[in-house]
C-alpha cells in the first residue's frame, strides 16, 4: 500500500471503530432517539406544515425535541396508529412512545413508564343542548369514543354500549352530525374540538372519571433511556417548561 492510501486505510478504520465505541447511526444508540406517536390528538401532537419536529407539532413533540436534545441526540417521530405504539415499542421500531399515552396498570404490564409530565381526565363533549349532565346520563344515549384510548376502557367498564372510531375527528363529526350524542375523550383534546366545532359543550364528572397522567412509554427493563427520559423531565417540570408548552399550544389551538 502506498502510504496515502495507508493513512487513508487507517483513518477509515478509526471512524470505524469510533462508530463502533459509540454505535453511530442506530436509533438510541447513536445520534436519533425515536419517538412513536399517534399525530392524531392535538394540543399534545397534530400534524402541520412546519412543527417541531418534521411535520410533527404540539406538546409532545416539543418535550421529545427537548428529550433528545438534553442528551445529545436528535428526535425522529414514527407516526403510526395509536393501538400500534405499544407493539412497535416491543418490537424496538421504535425508542419510545410520546403520544398523551395515560400510564395505565394494564399497560405497565408490558412497558415501564417515565415520571408523568401531564394530568388529564376522561370529559363528554355533548351538543350544546344536551341533557347529558353526569356520566350516568348516558345509559341510555349512543356513546362514541377512540378506539384504544383510555376513555374506551372507561365507557366499556361503566357498561354502557359505544360506538369506537379510529380518530377523535371521525367521533365528533359522528356527534355534530346527530348521529351520536356523547364522545368521551380526554379534556385538553375536547377542548380543542369544542373551539374547532360549532354548537358543542364539555361536560364534566369528576366523579365518573379518575385523574390519568401522561407518562414516555419504553420497553420493559430500557432503565438506561428510562432514566435519561425521566432526567429531562424533571427538569422540565421544575422550571416551568411543561407548563411554558401547555399554555403555547391550548392557545394556539383554541384559536
Ligand atoms: N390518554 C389516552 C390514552 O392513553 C388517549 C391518548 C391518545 N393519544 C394519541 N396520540 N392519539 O389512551
Amino acid at each position: 500500500m502506498k502510504k496515502a492510501t495507508k493513512v487513508m486505510a487507517l483513518a477509515a478504520a478509526m471512524v470505524m471503530l469510533a462508530c463502533t465505541l459509540t454505535a453511530c447511526g442506530g436509533s438510541s444508540k447513536g445520534g436519533k432517539l425515536t419517538f412513536g406517536t399517534n399525530a392524531e390528538f392535538p394540543p399534545f401532537e397534530f400534524v402541520t406544515s412546519e412543527g417541531v419536529i418534521d411535520q410533527y407539532d404540539g406538546i409532545d413533540m416539543a418535550i421529545a425535541k427537548s428529550i433528545a436534545e438534553q442528551n445529545d441526540m436528535t428526535a425522529a417521530i414514527e407516526n403510526m396508529e395509536f393501538d400500534s405504539l405499544l407493539v412497535a415499542l416491543q418490537n424496538g421500531q421504535i425508542d419510545a412512545v410520546i403520544a398523551g399515552m395515560t400510564a395505565t396498570d394494564e399497560r405497565r404490564e408490558t412497558v415501564d413508564f417515565s415520571t408523568p409530565y401531564y394530568t388529564a381526565t376522561q370529559v363528554m363533549i355533548v351538543k350544546e343542548d344536551s341533557d347529558i349532565a353526569a356520566a350516568a346520563d348516558m345509559a341510555d344515549k349512543k356513546i362514541c369514543v377512540v378506539q384504544g384510548y383510555t376513555g374506551e376502557v372507561c365507557v366499556n367498564d361503566m357498561g354502557y354500549p359505544y360506538e369506537a372510531f379510529k380518530k377523535g375527528t371521525e367521533a365528533v363529526m359522528e356527534l355534530v352530525n346527530g348521529k351520536c350524542d356523547v364522545v368521551v375523550i380526554d379534556s385538553a383534546t375536547a377542548q380543542k374540538y369544542v373551539s374547532d366545532n360549532e354548537g358543542l359543550k364539555i361536560v364534566e364528572d369528576a366523579s365518573a372519571f379518575e385523574s390519568e397522567e401522561y407518562a414516555i412509554a419504553v420497553q420493559k427493563g430500557n432503565t438506561e433511556l428510562l432514566e435519561k427520559i425521566n432526567k429531562s423531565i424533571e427538569a422540565m417540570l421544575a422550571d416551568g417548561t411543561v407548563n411554558e408548552l401547555a399554555v403555547k399550544y391550548t392557545e394556539a389551538v383554541a384559536e
